[in-house]
Parts: C-alpha cells; structure tokens; sequence
C-alpha cells in the first residue's frame, strides 16, 4: 500500500505532521536505550513520563524525593531536541498515602493537605522549569458517574473544587511560562463531556491559570465516533483553551466490555477484520485531528509500540492488545502509512 521505504526513509511522524502539531509518546527509563530510542528519536518531537513523574514516583516519603528516572527522561530529551510534556501533580491515582495523613494519623486538614500540595508542585515544576513545556496540572478529577460531578477522592473529600484551583496556581507561580492543563479519559463520551466542559468553565470563570484540555484518547476500533470527536474539540476549544490527546492507543476491544473478564471464547486475536477496523479508525481520528490543527497543539501516544504496551495488562491481565502505530517488531503497521499518506498544507 506504500512505495516509501521505511527504513531508508529518515522521515517520521514528527516530519510528517511539523505543519500540524506535535506528536509525542509515554516512555520510561527502559525505552531510552536501544531499538526503541532510535525509533523514539526518528519518529516523535514530545515525550510524556509514563509514570516517573508522577507523585508517589517523585514524593514517596514526606520530603524525600526520587528524581532518577524522571531525570533520565529529561536529560534524554532535551539531549535530542525533544519537547517534554509533564505528568501529572495531581491525581487521585499514585498519589502516596502519608499524603492524606497527618502526624497524629488522622486525616490531614485541608490547610495541611494544601500546603503539601504547594511543597510538591513546587520542587517538580521548579526543578524542570524551562525544560518541561506544559503540564498536566489535575488528572481524572471528573467522577465516572453520570448523576456525579466531581470524584469523591481523597483530594475532593479534604478540599472540595479548591484542589483544583490551588493546583493550578501553585503550578503557574512556579513556571508562569508552562502550558497547565486538565487532563481526562472518556472526554469525548457525551454525558461526560457536558461534566468536563462545565469544571473547565467554573476555572476560566474564576481566571484560573489553564491554557488547556488533555484529551487522554484511550480509544478502540469502536469509539469515539467522527461526530463525537468533533463535538468534543469544537465544545473545549470554545473557551479558548488549546487541545491536546495525550494519551492515544486504540484498544482492539470494546471498552464498554473491558470491566468484565473475558468470556469464554472470545478470541485474543489480532484478525485481519480488527486490524481493518482499526486502520480506518485511526484514518478518521487523524484526518479529523488535521482539520483543526489551529487548536490541537500536540497528540501523543500511549507506549511506542505493541511490543508492550499498558493494555496489555489492564483491565484483563496477560490478554495481549495491539493498540499502537508499530507492531511487536517495531516495524510500521498499516495503520501507520494511513496516517502519514495525506496531502500536506
Ligand atoms: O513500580 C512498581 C514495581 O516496583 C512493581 O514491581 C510492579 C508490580 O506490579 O508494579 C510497579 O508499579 C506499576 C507501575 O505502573 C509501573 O510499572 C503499577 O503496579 C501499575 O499500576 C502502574 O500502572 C500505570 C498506571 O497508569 C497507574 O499509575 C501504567 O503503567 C500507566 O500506563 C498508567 O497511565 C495512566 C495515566 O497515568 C493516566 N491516564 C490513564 C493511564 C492508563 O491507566
């Protein structure tokens, strides 16, 4: 279906779509040797820590940080002129226990809670302040229950809305030059875009400091759909915020189906029907993502390639998925010249 030979070709991702956005990809310190480093640096401009930068990760104890792996990553980057996008401060997921927890072992104030906060955010963004160009600032704060408006976590419980506020002004104090931003899954589902668009309207309502959404784009061969999508950046991109998929794979199977064990006989194989689906799947998201390139500032991957990637693991353990652009040998799937076979602006 191509002509262009692939290893002869220097082009990559990142060439294909320099007129467009920047297209990134989740690694850790395993993925900056070797093979995947040389894929790395051939086909991507921005770089997320898939986990190294996360709180429990950089804080485990009160006051002892752990930058190795989140250093490694910097240094990597910014030693091959690569963008690094920061994740996350605030999650309710990999956020350690003695957080909430103060020394008497009660639960923690929210003053105590707030100042802990601040200490976090600012060591993270302060040591990696003019390297790391946007942040995700709070991640997932949206409940999954449609009835539901915010998560009832342990950052909700303590402080109510003003986490997310804080987080964000703590973050802009301490690099008033990075890009903060929400970030969430299911962003495009419609119920819980009306959720999603209403925090994002009480924080510019209240001049926060956010520049803009992270839609997380973990997606499959059957969601979102083109209206879906389209409904989503056009209704985020309306309050002036900038948008970026931060977390892009494509699940061969259906998410709605993922909290449930796999049935007996369902197959775990990649057939030539999925790999179809999925090919026109990332077709659709692509040629979309080009047509509103004045909004869409980056699009990054979740893992390089299907050799390993997080799905892999979740929500079915050992159930292999093949979510990605390259294939278990890091060769380019079809999928893969779909998406950079369009004619250039
Ligand atoms: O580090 C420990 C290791 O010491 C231990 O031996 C091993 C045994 O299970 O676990 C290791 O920690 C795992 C960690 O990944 C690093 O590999 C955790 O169990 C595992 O839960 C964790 O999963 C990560 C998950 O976030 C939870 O933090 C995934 O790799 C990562 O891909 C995933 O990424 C999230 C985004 O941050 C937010 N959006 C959703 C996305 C997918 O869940």
């Amino acid at each position: 279906q191509t002509t262009i030979n692939y290893q002869a070709d220097s082009r990559g991702l990142k060439d294909f779509y320099k007129n467009y956005f920047s297209i990134g990809v989740a690694v850790g310190r395993r993925n900056l040797t070797g093979d995947e480093a040389t894929l790395i640096k051939k086909q991507f401009n921005s770089v997320t820590a898939e986990n190294a930068m996360k709180m429990a990760s950089i804080q485990p104890r009160e006051g002892h940080f752990n930058w190795k792996e989140a250093d490694s990553i910097v240094s990597f980057a910014v030693k091959n002129g690569i963008k690094i996008r920061g994740h996350n401060l605030c999650w309710h997921e990999q956020a350690p226990d003695w957080m909430f927890i103060d020394a008497n072992g009660k639960q923690a104030s929210k003053e105590l809670l707030l100042e802990r906060l601040k200490t976090h955010i600012d060591a993270v963004v302060g040591r990696y302040k003019g390297k790391i160009y946007a942040w995700d600032v709070v991640n997932e704060a949206i409940d999954d229950d449609d009835t539901k408006f915010l998560r009832n976590s342990k950052w909700y419980q303590i402080c109510g809305e003003d986490f997310i506020v804080k987080a964000f002004e703590y973050a802009h104090a301490a690099d008033p030059e990075a890009k903060l931003y929400y970030n969430d899954y299911n962003t495009e589902r419609p119920q819980k875009r009306v959720r999603i668009y209403k925090l994002l309207k009480n924080l510019k309502d209240k001049n926060v400091p956010i520049d803009g959404v992270g839609l997380q784009a973990h997606w499959s061969i059957y969601e979102p759909s083109k209206q879906e999508l389209i409904d989503a950046i056009q209704q985020y991109s309306s309050l002036g915020l900038k948008i970026q998929f931060t977390e892009l794979d494509m699940s061969i199977y259906p998410w709605e189906k993922e909290k449930r064990a796999k049935k007996a006989g369902e197959t775990d194989t990649y057939t030539p029907d999925l790999e179809q689906k999925q090919i026109a799947q990332y077709k659709m998201v692509f040629d979309t993502f080009r047509k509103y390139k004045d909004v869409i500032t980056n699009v990054t991957f979740w893992n390089i390639s299907d050799r390993a990637t997080w799905l892999d693991s979740y929500p079915v353990i050992g159930r292999k998925n093949y979510p990605l652009l390259f294939d278990t040998q890091l060769q380019p799937k079809k999928a893969y010249w779909e998406v950079v076979k369009f004619k250039a602006r």
